[in-house]
């Protein structure tokens, strides 16, 4: 029989890296539960997304099985009410550090979803907007982050304006319906203004985006990547590392095989690829396909990638009129069209399905 004594002692010494002092005397340790061999340890942690979640786990493991008789640790995370951290912080002393909240997407959303493309111009943003409208009107609460600040697209497509208000430190997202909620660099800059931006100001812009903005509770939260490998993916895929991504690409041989090249590079981040989607698949006139760009490009890139092809997009007027006019095809009565966008939602919530 183990003995919950004995497992408290052994926890006693464990140190939060940051702040250097035992979880135990900093009273954030909730509650020690010992069932046979295994032990159930909740602990409060000091902000949301603590990037040292791995290490505090396998330490609280280590000393709980350092204790006879101990077989299965599971650690459970929550996180400090504004009091109890005003409690910790004076238990720690005025000239103590507490660690900067740094939030992630993974905190807000079930899942992220980043929409990539090798080559401009294949369509990423207009699948983000359909693909969204989709997910949402099968009931999801969906985010929409528009992650390409050179090319932002996102608000124009899906009929959205104005600016994001602040709540404390964090922007509120624009809401679209009851489930829908966009953010956008587009929001906070005139159209008409040229946009330079240096390395590291990119890099903070898109790190404020993917922490201080207040998304609400969200089942997906996509997000519109600019074309091919650069920075702005790097960082993503560093910030959220739990991240999917979808890859969009025509049927043609040299977009798929720059697409390849995207899926190649989540080989070096933590990003799963969940499937392709092949856009401007064909033109349908009275009932015939045309494949104006060639044909299968997406199937193939998908067998590749070994992942599914979660869905072959026609060229269509009504897609890009759509688009055009802040209505997406997915949410308009273009029956077919509507269709199609549904079925690809419902393949989104089936594969990687967590
Ligand atoms: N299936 C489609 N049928 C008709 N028009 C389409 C389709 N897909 C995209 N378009 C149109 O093609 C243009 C480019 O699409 P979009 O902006 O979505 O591409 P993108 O990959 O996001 O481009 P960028 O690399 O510039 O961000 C837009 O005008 C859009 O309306
Ligand atoms: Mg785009």
């Amino acid at each position: 029989m183990v003995s919950r004594d004995a497992v408290l002692s052994a926890l006693s010494k464990v140190e939060d890296p940051e702040l250097k002092k035992p979880f135990a005397e900093l009273d954030m340790i909730q509650e020690v539960t010992v069932e046979g061999d295994s032990v159930h340890i909740d602990l409060l942690l000091t902000v949301p997304g603590c990037p040292l979640k791995d290490k505090i786990t396998s330490d609280l493991t280590e000393a709980a099985q350092s204790v006879e008789g101990v077989e299965k640790v599971d650690v459970k995370f929550s996180v400090m009410t504004d009091e109890q951290r005003e409690r910790l912080k004076a238990k720690l002393g005025h000239t103590a550090q507490m660690p900067k909240p740094s939030r992630s997407p993974g905190d807000y959303a079930r899942r992220v979803i980043c929409i990539a493309s090798g080559k401009g111009g294949v369509g990423k943003s207009t699948v983000t907007a359909n693909l969204g409208c989709a997910l949402a009107r099968r009931g999801n609460r969906v985010g929409l982050l528009d992650a390409d600040v050179y090319g932002f697209s996102i608000p124009h497509m899906v009929g959205v304006s104005g600016r994001p208000m602040a709540e404390g430190d964090q922007l509120i997202p624009m809401q679209r319906g009851e489930n829908m909620q966009v953010m956008s660099m587009g929001f906070f800059i005139d159209e008409n203004e040229p946009i330079i931006w240096r390395g590291p100001l990119l890099h903070k812009a898109i790190n404020q985006f993917l922490t201080d903005v207040k998304w609400e509770n969200l089942d997906y939260l996509l997000i519109d990547l600019p074309p091919g490998t650069g920075d702005v993916t790097i960082t993503i895929a560093h910030a959220v590392p739990s991240a999917e991504l979808i890859v969009v690409t025509t049927p043609q041989v040299t977009a798929t095989s720059v697409a390849g090249r995207v899926a190649k590079m989540t080989e070096k981040t933590d990003l799963s690829v969940i499937g392709v989607i092949e856009n401007m698949a064909y033109y349908e006139v009275n009932g015939s396909k045309d494949y104006i760009f060639g044909k299968e490009g997406g199937k193939h890139l998908a067998e590749r990638l070994e992942v599914a092809l979660l869905g072959e997009i026609p060229l269509d007027t009504a897609i890009r009129e759509g688009s055009d006019t802040g209505r997406p095809a997915a949410l308009s009565d273009h029956a077919s069209l509507s269709k199609l966008f549904d079925a690809l939602a419902a393949d989104v919530e089936k594969v990687g399905a967590r």
